[in-house]
């Protein structure tokens, strides 16, 4: 293991065959020394999913300054509703169930049915031009049951797939948008203006992970079809390829514990949420995103 500058090594637990780790014994900061933040991206190339358990001290400013040592931060308006949102910072993504008074959204809330949208497999910002590559998410409330995040490795599912599967995906390009992914939970009153900014951007179905040379799958429920064919001929496609590669063998499920900061790689999995009382018990995460360095259609494939 990669050791940080105080030659320490980052104290590392597998937790899945195929992805995640838990990482001990490190005070997540702004002020990580560089040798820390190699041997953490080191990490994250091999596991995909880091766990930080532990990390209470993390405001949201310190949060951020932990990942801006990794690359860009996003900035995260709200798509629906932002004259009623809760944090003020854009570049902070309220993960919640919260609304401005910080009471439990009511049943019926548009923003409510528009979060529900993260209990589908995705990966986050695929339906930007330039999508996410690490998201770094920080529970700070956290409900009694339920609410557990699951993430699936997509470079595994890709090598696991046929080769002649591979060959027919490889240089197909599919369009995101978050209108899409919504849809799929009957979620379709958006406003022209929504609309507008929810124009589908096209990313490649098959792309290379960087930092570890290997291919990876990149789903998303953001996903509403792939160029040149007939829509219903791809969603079906889509959903077989998403069925087989979120099996359980792919799969890590995290149960939260308050403090927990947890970072995960857009590039190379899927994520999503699973269901808890979200009218009776508040769940407040908070969740800093970075951007990828380009469009998935500039990378090396
Ligand atoms: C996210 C997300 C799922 C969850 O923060 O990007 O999809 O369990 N979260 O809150
Ligand atoms: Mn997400």
């Amino acid at each position: 293991m990669p050791a940080n500058d105080d030659t320490a090594p980052l104290r590392i637990t597998s937790l899945h065959p195929a992805l995640g780790a838990r990482v001990e014994g490190l005070t997540l900061s702004p002020d990580l020394a560089p040798g820390t933040v190699d041997a953490i991206r080191a990490a994250m190339d091999r596991y995909a999913v880091l766990i930080f358990p532990g990390q209470a001290q993390l405001d949201d400013e310190a949060q951020l300054g932990f990942g801006r040592l990794f690359g860009t931060v996003e900035e995260t308006p709200s798509l629906v509703d932002q004259s009623r949102r809760r944090l003020p910072q854009n570049q902070i993504n309220d993960i919640s169930n919260l609304g401005v008074d910080g009471k439990i959204l009511p049943a019926d809330d548009r923003r409510r049915m528009f979060n529900l949208g993260n209990l589908l497999w995705h990966s986050d910002s695929s339906f930007k031009p330039t999508p996410a590559s690490y998201s770094m998410l920080h529970a700070r409330v956290i409900p009694p049951e339920g609410g557990e995040t699951e993430f699936a490795d997509m470079r595994a599912a890709w090598d696991a797939l046929p080769d002649a599967r591979k060959a027919t995906l490889r240089d197909l390009v599919t369009e995101h948008s978050l209108i899409f992914s919504r849809a799929l939970l009957g979620f379709e009153e958006f406003t022209p203006e929504e609309r507008e900014r929810c124009t589908p951007v096209p990313q490649r179905l098959v792309r290379r992970h960087p930092g570890s040379g290997r291919m990876s799958l990149y789903l998303s429920s953001h996903i509403g079809g792939i160029q040149g064919w007939q829509t219903p001929e791809a969603m079906a496609l889509l959903r077989d390829l998403t069925e087989f590669a979120t099996q359980s063998r792919f799969v890590y499920r995290h149960h939260w514990a308050v403090g927990d900061l947890v970072v995960w790689d857009n590039r190379c999995t899927m994520h999503r949420g699973r269901p808890y009382a979200d009218k009776t018990y508040p769940r407040d995460m908070r969740r800093v995103t970075l951007m990828d360095v380009a469009p998935t259609l500039a990378q090396a494939a």
